[in-house]
């Protein structure tokens, strides 16, 4: 197969989104399907790469063939899968949406309503940042993040990739009707430390893998 502009890299690429549990069958989740992230696998494959796919439970789209799957569930299974990866990897993708706070306990029964009070308060303590995680402990690695944002999105996508010091973040504005969470389609604006930022225009989330990918193709060590 002619040499392609992926052949030989690991990409590793999480997708979906996280479930953090407050009894046995009920959790706090969001509306990621996991789609971006598939389509960044299935683009990733066809540049050529070793791709390894981390999705959650929340992601019912059809594989891709010729990928490594592995699943996760809570941002702690996914923090542990995403750690085990990154060493033998060349790239990682952080699409999923991932949890940033859980219940300090779960229980282990289903919660039964209280008499008296009509109020329940659910504590919440913060997960561990993978990104971040990332970002301090790459070595040769390109780590890219998402930032799903609702308002001010070059600031605050700005401002993640500084402090999470990552080498690309794909800022998408998901208060957009048609783009972001579920949708087909997406529009994301890359930002690089030192670059002017790059709009990718609404299109197919596979059009937009394929963007992304190709701007991280000049990044690889
Ligand atoms: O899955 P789809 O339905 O296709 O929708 C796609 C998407 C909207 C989910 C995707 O394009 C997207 O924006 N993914 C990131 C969602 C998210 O969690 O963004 P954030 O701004 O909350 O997190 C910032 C980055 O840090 C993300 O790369 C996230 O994976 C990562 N993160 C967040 C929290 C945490 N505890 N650890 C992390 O690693």
């Amino acid at each position: 197969q002619a040499d392609q502009p992926l052949t030989g890299k690991h990409v590793l690429i999480t997708a979906g989104g996280t479930r953090e549990y407050l009894d046995p069958v009920r959790y706090l989740g969001n509306e990621s399907s996991g789609k971006m992230g598939v389509a960044l696998a299935t683009v990733a494959r066809d540049l050529g790469a070793q791709v390894t796919l981390i999705k959650t439970a929340s992601v019912h789209e059809t594989m891709p063939t010729d990928i490594k799957i592995l699943t996760a569930v809570t941002t702690a299974e996914l923090a542990q899968v995403v750690k085990q990866e990154f060493v033998t990897s060349d790239v990682v993708i952080m699409a999923a949406a991932v949890a940033d706070y859980r219940p300090v306990t779960t229980a282990t029964q289903k919660l039964k309503k209280t008499d008296g009070t009509n109020h329940l308060t659910v504590d919440l303590v913060k997960n561990e940042d993978i990104l971040q995680y990332l970002g301090s402990y790459k070595t040769h690695q390109v780590v890219v993040g998402f930032a799903a944002e609702t308002n001010d999105l070059l600031a605050n996508a700005t401002n993640k990739l500084v402090k999470k010091q990552v080498d690309m973040l794909v800022a998408n504005d998901v208060s957009q009707v048609g783009i972001g969470f579920g949708s087909n389609e997406n529009a994301v604006t890359l930002l690089q430390p030192g670059r002017e930022p790059i709009q990718l225009v609404q299109a197919s989330k596979e059009q937009i893998a394929h963007g992304i990918l190709t701007n991280i193709v000049p990044l690889l060590n």
